[in-house]
C-alpha cells in the first residue's frame, strides 16, 4: 500500500488551492479540505491554480467555470475559450452539460495534526 499524499495545513489556507501530484488541493474553510484531478473539463487548465469562490466551487484559472468540489460535477460553464474572455451562452450551456456527465475525479481529504492527508 502507497502512503497517502499530504501537505502541510498551514500551506493551505481557506480559499487556496495547491497541487499535490495528479491532484488539486483545496481548503473550503471551516477545515472542509477537498481533493479533485487537476484538468479542467474545458480547456484543460490546470485547476491547482484555481480559487474557491464564496460558494465553496472551485473556479477554473482560465475562463472560470466551476465545479462543485464534492461531487466533481461541472456547475456553470466557462466564460470565454481560448485567449477569448466574455459571454458565450450557447457554448457555455454545452460545456456545462459535458462537465456534468464528464465529472472531475475526487478524493477525501482530511486534517490530520498538522497535515491535510490524501486518503
Ligand atoms: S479551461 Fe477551465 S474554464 Fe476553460
Amino acid at each position: 500500500m502507497s502512503e497517502p499524499d499530504r501537505m502541510a495545513a498551514a500551506d493551505l489556507p481557506p480559499g487556496t488551492v495547491r497541487r499535490s501530484g495528479d491532484w488539486a488541493v483545496g481548503n473550503r474553510g471551516d477545515d472542509r479540505y477537498f481533493a479533485v484531478s487537476r484538468r479542467c473539463r474545458h480547456q484543460l487548465a490546470d485547476l491547482a491554480g484555481g480559487t474557491v469562490d464564496a460558494d465553496g466551487c472551485l473556479v477554473c484559472p482560465w475562463h472560470q467555470s466551476r465545479y462543485d468540489v464534492r461531487t466533481g460535477e461541472m456547475v456553470e460553464g466557462p466564460r470565454g475559450f481560448l485567449s477569448y474572455h466574455g459571454p458565450t451562452p450557447v457554448y457555455t450551456q454545452a460545456v456545462a452539460a459535458f462537465g456534468r456527465l464528464v465529472r472531475l475525479r475526487i478524493r477525501r481529504a482530511v486534517r490530520t495534526g498538522d497535515d491535510v492527508v490524501l486518503e
